[in-house]
């Protein structure tokens, strides 16, 4: 063999590789065997540069970096899509189309949006020439360095096709590059990105196209331009890019009417949150080019296609003030305060900021326009400022020294995230801790929410947790707000609350680290709070789970006069200081499993299954890992059932995850 053909053929196993990996998802050689290739081409083309071509593997890396983008005309304007926001919107487009059309019936191809950015990838004899971003539609930037730089993006069809040649899809940020590009610029320093958006587009705009590889764009094509005449079909088009090499979404659908199409917007709607890559809508196509021909464009839109948008989650605001609260355990808890806006469908006004360094981190400042996401139940936060929009007015935000509920000193530890009040007694620790104390994971008050803990501290009415169990019916009716009939029943529930037992109160004491699950297990194994106390950190770290940070933290909890005194005073109101339910079975099938709960259940609450799941010795945790034996996946579960999947982590729906309980819970017969 001689030397060129050696080096051709190191660029077709490398071509192939990355088609293999990219497009098909189905790579076949090891990411070392690829590197090895890879390094025996760059020597080859290191020691005789009349080897080396602009369209090798190896050129991937390394471009020259440009000054600035030149523009660049596209030959067919780069449209956009006209958004439908609703179902009803689908089908008075659907109307539309067949009215137009004069058919009774009109078929269509769903694909994903990809919240990305759009480009145009030009070859000439199958060769990649010349990249270009959307720009305003008629005139883009040229980004063709960049481009090569994307793995997915190939410098050489499959196929030698003469001619010019053109494709377009769009330039996006896996969510797991995306974190680690976080991860790392946090590491850094540097702010993180707001979203994987900004960051793609950000990456595809670097005048060096190194600093465009290191972010780990990707890209999916998803328009042929000018088919040849066999094409016929969108769909026959996505199956040719394919085939050329490009990587195209596999999430496609083929809808024989519009309701076959919001069926798929509804699917994926629910189910977005089980891909790597953000999707803000489903693309709704007419298949037909001949069709699509007749329908034409009006303005920018194309009447034969339609963008579903799903529910936002995100919107851009003003941040007005920063205040501050002063949370259970005394942490210091910054909020953002926004000028109203609407995120799929609800009113916005506040949102978390969480800590100082997170402020500071992103370099968020009062006076930006900033990104608020709200991803389903989850509160609000904000993700980062669009530094575009300052007028240099905006100001940087400082935690004050002082808590602003008690006036006591605030102490920030070092290498900690959270700044603290450091007085024990401030009442805002113990409005949190009593609301804490009786909530439905701990002692399950009824009745005595966030108003009623307000009152009760702020009247001087109760200054411990004991306090409560001294409380009335006359000196509650007494408060504000709460009725005779209503004083009765709390009453009546903070008495029930003194037999819960050791597990809830321990988790009612609200010692740090000491969640649900640390509760039980130190529970089930000193059985009493009078063992607990006196265990060392050794024989702390004896139970399961138990590091010698919660170690610590528990002697640090009981070596405290205050809180053996408080204790002291619970046991004196007859609250129960042991754990009264039978020891787990030794045998059930399910001790020492590992659990990850995802998704809601219809027939228990988390906290529910979680006591289930810990009654019967089996452990539940928030993330899925190897470890994982299985995940329950309830409805509208998300990126833990796709992380089950990848890991091959068994996963359990409801009706599976109950049989498994109900076997779990009846004795096997010896
Ligand atoms: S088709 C005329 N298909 O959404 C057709 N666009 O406003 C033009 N996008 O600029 C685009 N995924 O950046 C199409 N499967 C998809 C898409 C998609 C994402 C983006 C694209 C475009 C915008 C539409």
């Amino acid at each position: 063999m001689t030397l060129h053909d050696r080096v051709e053929r190191l660029r077709e196993q490398l071509d192939d590789a990355n088609y293999r990996y990219y497009v098909l998802d189905a790579p076949t050689i090891s990411d070392a065997a690829y590197d090895k290739l890879l390094r025996e081409l760059q020597e080859i083309e290191e020691q005789h540069p009349e080897l080396r071509s602009e369209l090798s593997p190896t050129r991937r890396i390394g471009a020259a970096p440009s000054s600035r983008f030149a523009p660049v005309e596209h030959r067919a304007s780069m449209l956009s899509l006209a958004n439908a926001f609703s179902t009803d919107e689908l089908r008075a487009f659907d109307e539309r189309v067949r009215k137009m059309l004069g058919e009774a019936q009109v078929g269509y191809i769903c694909e994903l949006k990809i919240d990305g950015l759009a480009v145009a990838l030009r070859y000439r004899d199958g060769a990649f020439v010349q990249g270009a971003t959307r720009g305003d539609g008629r005139v883009g930037e040229e980004v063709t360095g960049n481009l090569r730089v994307i793995p997915g993006v190939p410098l050489r069809l499959r196929e030698r096709l003469r001619g010019d040649f053109e494709a377009r899809g769009e330039v996006y940020l896996r969510k797991s590059d995306f974190h680690a590009l976080n991860q790392r610029r946090e590491r850094e320093g540097a702010a993180r990105f707001a979203n994987p958006r900004n960051a793609a587009s950000g990456g595809l705009r670097q005048l060096d196209p190194e600093l465009t590889r290191e972010r780990h764009l990707s890209f999916f094509a998803y328009t042929l331009v000018d088919p040849s005449p066999e094409i016929a079909t969108q769909h026959a088009a996505l199956e040719r890019l394919r085939a050329l090499g490009f990587p195209v979404n596999p999430n496609v659908r083929p809808a024989e009417s519009i309701e076959h199409a919001i069926a798929f917007c509804e699917e994926w709607e629910r189910r977005r949150d089980e891909l790597d890559y953000e999707i803000d809508g489903v693309a709704i196509k007419v298949d037909r080019f001949d069709f699509q021909d007749r329908l034409g464009t009006v303005a920018r839109d194309p009447r034969w296609a339609v963008a579903f948008k799903f529910k936002a989650r995100e919107a851009t605001t003003k941040l007005e003030a920063i205040t501050v609260s002063v949370g259970r355990t005394g942490t210091l808890n910054p909020n953002a305060v926004l000028a109203p806006v609407e995120i799929g469908g609800i009113t916005i006004r506040n949102a978390t900021l969480h800590n100082e360094a997170y402020i500071a981190g992103n370099d968020i400042r009062i006076g930006d326009t900033v990104i608020v996401v709200r991803a389903g139940d989850v509160i609000p936060r904000v993700v980062g400022p669009i530094r575009e929009l300052r007028s240099g007015k905006e100001k940087i935000f400082h935690m004050p020294t002082k808590c602003p509920v008690c006036g006591a000193d605030v102490d920030r530890p070092e290498g900690e995230a959270m700044a603290r009040c450091t007085n024990a007694s401030c009442p805002a620790q113990l409005v949190e801790r009593l609301r804490h104390y009786a909530s439905r994971g701990a002692m399950d008050i009824e009745g005595l929410g966030d108003v009623l803990s307000e009152q009760l501290v702020a009247g001087g009415v109760v200054k411990s947790f004991a306090d409560l169990y001294a409380l009335d019916a006359t000196r509650l009716a007494s408060l504000e707000r709460l009725g005779e009939k209503s004083a009765t029943n709390l009453v009546q529930a903070i008495a029930v609350s003194k037999a819960r037992g050791l597990t809830r109160l321990l988790v009612g004491l609200g010692i740090r680290y000491v969640g649900e699950q640390t509760a039980a297990i130190l529970a089930r194994d000193f059985r009493t709070m009078e063992a607990l106390s006196a265990a060392d950190e050794e024989h702390l770290q004896r139970s399961e789970g138990i590091g010698p940070e919660v170690a610590a933290s528990l002697r640090l909890f009981f070596a405290q006069k205050r809180n053996r005194d408080a204790i002291a005073a619970l046991a004196a109101a007859g609250v129960e200081m042991e754990e009264r339910g039978a020891a787990p079975a030794p045998d059930s099938a399910l001790k020492g499993k590992r659990f990850v709960l995802t998704g809601t259940l219809a027939s228990m609450t988390r906290d529910e299954a979680k006591s289930a799941l810990e009654a019967l010795g089996a452990r539940t945790s928030d993330s899925v890992s190897g470890k994982t034996d299985f995940v329950v996946a309830g409805e509208e579960a998300g990126s833990k059932l796709q992380r089950a999947r990848e890991l091959n982590v068994p996963v359990l729906d409801e009706a599976a995850f109950q049989h498994m309980l109900t076997e779990a819970r009846s004795p096997t017969p010896q």
